[in-house]
């Protein structure tokens, strides 16, 4: 008997051109406090560190979501029905395998910003998943107009999904616009949506600062991928990271901080960063469940459930396009 190793999935790649970049990192350090968008975080070697970080025994984060779905995928496939998985900010991939089992879906599309990563995470789901048909589409999910024409979508009912507490790199403005561009995107199919929920701050700030410095190293390959994607001379042993837990916005915001007075230069234009002065690496709004109940409402959905872990430190939110 012969086995056949399924095909690798197609990559589209839609990645902003270095130009939209540069623009970015411009607008980006011209706001106070100075902060970029959260996915420039995800070059290759950012991407290998955030598995990384998922793996640290303070970032629980992970383990728990995957419990959940292993032990709700049938219920929440009851609930939310069939059709095309859209996994937005995919990473890895290592979450959506029960559902795929649960569900046994038309196929199954992953978008993520990271494109290598993303070409070597649908290639080992494919091998696992050998009957479902794969794509993976390169992009900033937070600018898509719309899905690419492709026979594995057109005209087939979208099922979203977006675990990680992804969205909790957003702003709650940016997180209703995202929210909305989803509801576009998925054309009247349902999302299943991963949201981490306040806790202890000593947890969280744990959480996103691990005592192998697996995540302060995260922070600083930021400053690495502008000195090799925008010619920028950073050095990161100027900069230490923090992450601190705002009770107001209840978020984690993890910074950059420059520890002494220093000019640096991006895309050939000087910065300066003053010593003590932050660079924001990216924020994790925590939702409790009623924030995101608000949320969904906001953004154009009807919030139809949860399910959690049996701590209730995350939910698995099912929306559905409001009318
Ligand atoms: C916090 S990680 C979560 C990964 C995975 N979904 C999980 O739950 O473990 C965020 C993922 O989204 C991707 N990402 C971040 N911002 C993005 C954007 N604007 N568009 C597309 N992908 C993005 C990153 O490359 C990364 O893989």
């Amino acid at each position: 008997m012969t086995t056949q190793t399924p095909a690798r999935p197609q990559l589209i790649d839609l990645h902003p051109p270095s130009a939209d970049m540069r623009r970015l990192v411009q607008d980006g350090l011209k706001r106070e406090p100075r902060q970029l968008p959260a996915w420039f975080l995800y070059d290759n070697e950012g991407s290998q560190l955030f598995d990384q970080i998922c793996q640290q025994p303070e970032y629980s984060l992970t383990r728990t979501e995957i419990a959940l779905l292993e032990s709700s995928a049938a219920d929440i496939v009851n609930a939310i029905g069939s059709g095309v998985i859209v996994e937005f900010g995919a990473g890895s991939a290592r979450k959506v395998g029960p559902l795929l089992e649960a569900m046994h879906p038309h196929a199954y599309v992953a978008l993520d910003i990271s494109a290598e990563h993303l070409r070597r995470s649908t290639a080992t789901l494919q091998a696992q998943h050998p009957r479902v048909p794969m794509l993976g589409i390169c992009c900033d999910h937070s600018q898509l107009e719309a899905l690419p024409d492709h026979p594995l979508i057109q005209g087939e009912r979208k099922v979203g999904f977006f675990p990680g507490s992804s969205l909790g790199n957003f702003t709650r403005d940016e997180a209703v616009a995202l929210l909305h561009r989803f509801r576009v995107l998925l054309s009247g199919g349902p999302l299943l949506l991963g949201l981490d929920q306040p806790k202890a701050s000593s947890r969280l700030e744990a959480a996103y600062d691990d005592a192998a410095g697996i995540s302060a190293a995260f922070a600083r390959n930021l400053l690495r991928r502008l000195n090799k994607d925008l010619d920028a001379d950073f050095n990161p042993d100027k900069f230490l990271y923090e992450a601190v837990w705002q009770e107001a916005e209840s978020r984690v915001r993890m910074a950059l901080i420059s520890e002494v007075h220093q000019t640096v230069s991006v895309a050939g234009e000087p910065w300066t960063f003053s010593a003590g002065q932050p660079l924001v690496t990216e924020y994790s709004v925590k939702y409790s469940a009623e924030m995101a109940r608000e949320l969904a409402k906001d953004a154009g959905w009807r919030w139809c459930g949860r399910w959690h872990d049996p701590a209730d430190d995350l939910s698995l939110h099912w929306l559905e396009a409001a009318d």
